[in-house]
C-alpha cells in the first residue's frame, strides 16, 4: 500500500455518500482559510425553494451550490420573417448588447433568412474483425439488414415521428490499424439532440454484430471472433448544417464613425472576413466571436455546448486548414454576410425539458422545433460575428468593451447613480481603469 505522504492529506474516499452540509464542511475546512466564511457563501446561493434545487443538485455529482450566470435578452431579431427575443446566458460583459444591436441594424434592412442544409447525426461502431475483408464487405448488406432488424424495437417511436437510423456503411481501417474496422450509421433524431437515443442503438449493434459472424458458414473458425472496441456517437454532424444569412445594398449599411463610407465599410468588412480564411490565429479568435453567441443561447436553451463547440471547430478545419466559419461578398453592390454552422441540438428530451429556466427560454421563442432552434441559434452567431467585425474594422472593439468594463467597475466600487453618471461621461474619451475610476470617485465633488 502507498504511503500516505503530505502530497496526499487533501484526499478523501466516499465523498460521493457524505450529505450536502458534509461535503460543504470537508471542502470548507480542507482548501480554505475562513472555513465558515466559504460555507455560508455556497450555502448563500442555494435556491429558495428546496425542490427547485433538488431538480438542480439532480443534473449532476456532488453538487454543493449553484454557479449564477446572467440571463439576459437580445429582442428584436427577426429570422424568416418571425420576431424573437433571444435569451443568452454569458459572462462577457459586451456580447448580449452587440448581439442586440446587430438584431435591430439587421432587423431595418430585412432580418436574417436561414435555411436547413441537413439534419444527418452521426454514430460509430468501432471493432476489430480477423476475417477476409472482402468476406465482411460481401455479406454486408445482410448484415444492414440485421442490424436494422434488430433496433426496430428502440427505434419504433422515432420512426413514428418521421426519424430513425437513415443508413449504415461499413468502413475498413485495417491498413491504417489491424483488424480496425467501423461500422458508422446515420440517423434522423427529429427535435431531439439524439445522443442517448444513437448510443442506445450503437450498443446493442455490438452485440447484434458479433452474433451475426458467428454465424456465418463463409468464415473458418478463428475468423469468426470480433472484438468490439466501442460505441458512441460522433458530435461531428457535418451534415446537420443550418446557413444564416445577410444581406442588403451596400448602400443601404449607412454611414460608419469617423467619415467611413458603406463602400469603404463593406470592402473592408468583406477582407477582415478573409483573413479569417487565410490564417489560423485570426481565424480562431473570428470564430471565438461567432460562438460567443452560438454557446449562450446553447446554453440557455438547456443544450450541450461542448458538442457544438467541439463540431463547430472540426467543421472550421474541415478542408486541412482551421479557417472562419462564416463567409463575405461584395457583388454588384450588394453585400452578402453568411455562416454555414454545424448544429446538433434538441427541443425536447434532456435539459431542455429538466431546466426551468431552459424551459422558459424555449417558450421565450415561442417553442421552436430543433431546426427552427438550428436557424436561431446561427443566426445568433452571425449577428455576434457581424458586430465584432463591424467594430474591429471602424471605432475598434475596446470602446465597447471598457464600457462594459466601466459599468462593472462602478457596480463593483458601488458608487452612487450621480457618480456613475459623471464617470460615464468624464471616461468617454479616457481610458478605463480600476485605479483611474477609484481615484475619479475619489476626488469627484458630488
Ligand atoms: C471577443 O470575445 C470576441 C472578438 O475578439 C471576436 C473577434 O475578434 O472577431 C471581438
Amino acid at each position: 500500500m502507498r504511503r500516505m505522504d503530505k502530497q496526499y492529506d487533501k484526499v478523501i474516499s466516499g465523498f460521493s455518500k457524505l450529505s450536502k452540509i458534509r461535503k460543504i464542511q470537508w471542502i470548507a475546512e480542507t482548501f480554505f482559510n475562513d472555513p465558515n466564511k466559504v460555507a455560508n457563501t455556497l450555502k448563500g446561493y442555494w435556491h429558495s425553494n428546496e425542490a427547485q434545487q433538488k431538480v438542480l443538485d439532480g443534473f449532476s455529482e456532488n453538487t454543493i451550490s449553484n454557479f449564477p450566470m446572467p440571463y439576459g435578452v437580445a429582442p428584436n431579431f427577426v429570422i424568416d420573417g418571425k420576431t424573437y427575443a433571444v435569451p443568452m446566458v454569458i459572462e462577457e460583459s459586451s456580447v448580449v448588447a452587440a448581439a442586440a444591436a446587430s438584431a435591430k441594424f439587421w432587423l431595418e434592412r430585412g432580418g436574417f433568412t436561414t435555411e436547413i442544409l441537413g439534419t444527418k447525426k452521426i454514430g460509430q461502431l468501432h471493432f476489430k474483425y480477423y476475417g477476409p475483408s472482402k468476406i465482411l464487405f460481401d455479406i454486408f448488406p445482410e448484415l444492414k439488414k440485421f442490424l436494422l432488424e434488430g433496433a426496430k424495437e428502440i427505434t419504433k417511436n422515432m420512426d413514428k415521428r418521421g426519424g430513425g437510423i437513415s443508413n449504415i456503411e461499413l468502413i475498413d481501417f485495417s491498413k491504417e490499424e489491424p483488424n480496425y474496422f467501423q461500422i458508422k450509421a446515420s440517423f434522423d433524431t427529429c427535435d431531439s439532440m439524439g445522443a442517448n437515443f444513437i448510443n442506445s442503438i450503437l450498443e446493442p449493434f455490438g452485440n447484434l454484430l458479433k452474433e451475426f459472424i458467428l454465424n456465418r458458414s463463409e468464415l473458418k473458425e478463428g475468423e469468426k471472433d470480433v472484438d468490439i472496441i466501442m460505441a458512441i456517437l460522433s458530435n461531428f454532424t457535418p451534415e446537420c448544417l443550418v446557413r444564416a444569412k445577410v444581406s442588403c445594398k451596400v448602400e443601404e449599411l449607412g454611414d460608419f464613425p469617423e467619415g467611413t463610407s458603406s463602400e469603404e465599410f463593406a470592402e473592408k468588412f468583406a477582407l477582415a472576413v478573409r483573413i479569417a480564411h487565410l490564417d489560423s490565429y485570426r481565424a480562431t479568435t473570428h470564430n471565438k466571436g461567432i460562438f460567443n453567441g452560438v454557446d449562450a443561447v446553447v446554453l440557455a436553451t438547456g443544450n450541450d455546448f461542448r458538442a457544438i463547440e467541439a463540431c463547430g471547430h472540426t467543421y472550421a478545419s474541415k478542408d486541412g486548414k482551421y479557417k472562419s466559419l462564416s463567409n463575405c461578398k461584395v457583388e454588384n453592390g450588394v453585400f452578402t454576410f453568411w455562416l454555414d454552422l454545424p448544429l446538433a441540438v434538441g427541443t425536447v428530451g434532456g435539459l431542455t425539458s429538466l431546466h426551468p429556466i431552459a424551459r422558459t427560454s424555449l417558450e421565450m421563442l415561442g417553442k421552436p422545433n430543433a431546426k427552427e432552434l438550428m436557424s436561431i441559434i446561427t443566426s445568433v452567431g452571425l449577428a455576434q460575428n457581424f458586430a465584432a467585425i463591424r467594430s474591429l474594422v471602424t471605432t475598434g472593439i475596446q470602446q465597447g468593451h471598457m464600457k462594459m468594463h466601466l459599468q462593472n467597475i462602478l457596480i463593483h466600487m458601488k458608487a452612487s447613480n450621480e457618480k456613475t453618471k459623471a464617470a460615464i461621461e468624464y471616461f468617454k474619451d479616457r481610458t478605463v481603469s480600476f485605479s483611474g475610476v477609484r481615484t475619479f470617485l475619489e476626488d469627484v465633488n458630488i
